[in-house]
């Protein structure tokens, strides 16, 4: 059966009290409508339609960045969830199959629980609705069911007192034929307490027409929705709880789990231990049996087997760390490569370089990769040796089994097994420190 998602994110969010469309506030490092999206991948859309409204260029654009051929379908006055659902109806165009409605504010629905919706519709539901017992059922729109399966969804606004006893909520999640959800919407009114086309309305109007409809429950968790920057907050900590429970399933060790944060995106392997306080930004792959220790930085950066970074280490969009190498404490590095077993260990600054197997770079080296406008290369080759404290002002290149004297400004390329001096000669006067320190301290007893 194909697949067509829609996704829901014409809001405004007032409560996010923002500038930036509600959909496009992050949840591990991803907006929150990637998240929505991911949960529609698992069913392998067709065809994915957005429908967008407030801020509608900039969700265009971060939707298209993960999926370049979404569909967008503007929704220029917000007048309920079925008129959203309806503003499809072009994207849906010669789609034939089911079509499933998601919110973008809504991050957590689970590829187990959209099958599970799946199957429903493949044991004969018109319309099957998403639902979940909530804790405090408040606002959400009530599913009421009878023998025959889900009879007909009730927003709190219009409920009688026994149907807000419901305790069963609408997650808003429902999956339909496409032809007949839009069929429904069209056929769905705005008599009501907000004066709004409620897309809840279509489970009544189905069973009205004798279609059967059917309700799937989700744990509440999956369901939760994010209003405010506290919604968003807790579903930050949601995401990272549920990443970090993964990590520990995927066999990676991670002593003070509450205290690693996870992107969206993090792919790491095996038997990988991570330290304390660790920060993972986008982009980032971790090969199996490697060392994050504590306190590190990792944004857009692959690490290969093996390799030891930090602790307190800063890898940078562009970083390759090939395998068994090392970047120590108070090292940054940015768009470089380390080949494998290359060591940077202590207080340095790699950007835009290549570092050759198994050189070694001194405390405090800095490939100095910026005239102010324009950002040149630094070339290391194998086995060579950087002494601390040295500045390489590129475009240099050091070439295989080079040597640079600690100290140095290296401005000029140094040859295969080379040695570079690039500071002033040390020059030794006998005696004088001692003599200049006598003289000092009889000036001060004048004073
Ligand atoms: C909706 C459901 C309610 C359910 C609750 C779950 C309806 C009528 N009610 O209520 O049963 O319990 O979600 O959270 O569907 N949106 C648009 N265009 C619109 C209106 C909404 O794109 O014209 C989007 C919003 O951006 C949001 C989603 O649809 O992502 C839900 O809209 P919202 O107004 O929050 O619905 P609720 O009143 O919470
Ligand atoms: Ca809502």
């Amino acid at each position: 059966m194909k697949t067509a998602a829609i996704i829901l994110a014409a809001g405004q969010g007032t409560r996010m009290q923002s500038d930036l469309p509600k959909v496009l506030h992050q949840i591990g490092c991803a907006p929150m409508v990637v998240h929505a999206m991911a949960s529609a991948n698992t069913l392998e859309p067709e065809r994915l339609i957005v429908v967008t409204g407030h801020g509608g260029d900039l969700v265009e654009g971060a939707v298209r960045d993960w999926r370049a051929d979404a569909i967008f379908a503007v929704q220029a006055e917000q007048l309920g969830t079925a008129h959203a659902v309806q503003q499809a109806a072009a994207g849906l165009e010669g789609f034939d199959g089911d079509a499933v409605v998601l919110y973008g504010d809504t991050p957590f629905i689970s590829g187990d629980t959209l099958a599970a919706m799946r199957d429903a519709r493949a044991d004969g539901a018109a319309v099957v609705v998403l639902g979940f017992e909530a804790a405090n059922p408040g606002g959400y729109g009530r599913l009421v069911t009878g023998p025959d399966g889900l009879q007909a969804i009730v927003e709190a606004k219009e409920a009688t007192p026994e149907q807000l006893a419901i305790t069963l909520c609408n997650s808003g999640v429902v999956m339909a034929d496409a032809a007949t959800l839009l069929d429904l919407v069209g056929a769905v009114g705005n008599d009501n307490a907000k004066g709004e086309y409620y897309l809840t309305d279509i489970v009544g109007l189905a069973r009205s027409r004798g279609m059967s409809c059917a309700a799937v429950t989700c744990a509440e968790q999956e369901t939760m929705g994010v209003n405010s920057r506290t919604d968003l907050a807790a579903a930050e900590a949601v995401f990272q709880w549920t990443r970090r429970a993964r990590a520990l399933e995927d066999g990676i060790t991670l002593t003070a789990p509450e205290t690693v944060h996870f992107a969206f995106d993090t792919h790491i392997g095996r038997d990988v231990t991570i330290a304390p306080n660790v920060v993972f930004g986008p982009g980032v792959t971790v090969e199996t049996g490697a060392e994050i220790r504590a306190f590190c930085h990792l944004e857009g950066c692959h690490i290969a087997e093996g390799a030891q970074i930090g602790p307190y280490a800063r890898l940078r969009p562009g970083a390759e760390v090939g395998g068994g190498a090392r970047v120590g404490n108070f090292v940054e590095v940015k768009n470089a490569i380390l080949h494998a077993g290359a060591k940077v260990n202590h207080l340095t600054y790699i950007g835009d370089a290549e570092i050759g197997e198994r050189a070694n770079i001194g405390a405090g080296t800095i490939t100095c990769n910026y005239d102010g406008v324009f950002k040149h290369k630094t070339t290391i080759g194998a086995d060579a040796f950087v002494g601390s404290n040295s500045a390489l002002v590129a475009p240099v290149t050091i070439a295989d089994g080079g040597y640079v004297a600690s100290g140095s400004v290296v401005t000029s390329d140094v040859g295969p097994g080379d040695l570079a001096i690039g500071r002033a000669r040390q020059v030794n006067k006998p005696g004088l420190g001692a003599r200049m320190v006598a003289r000092l301290r009889s000036l001060k007893e004048k004073r």
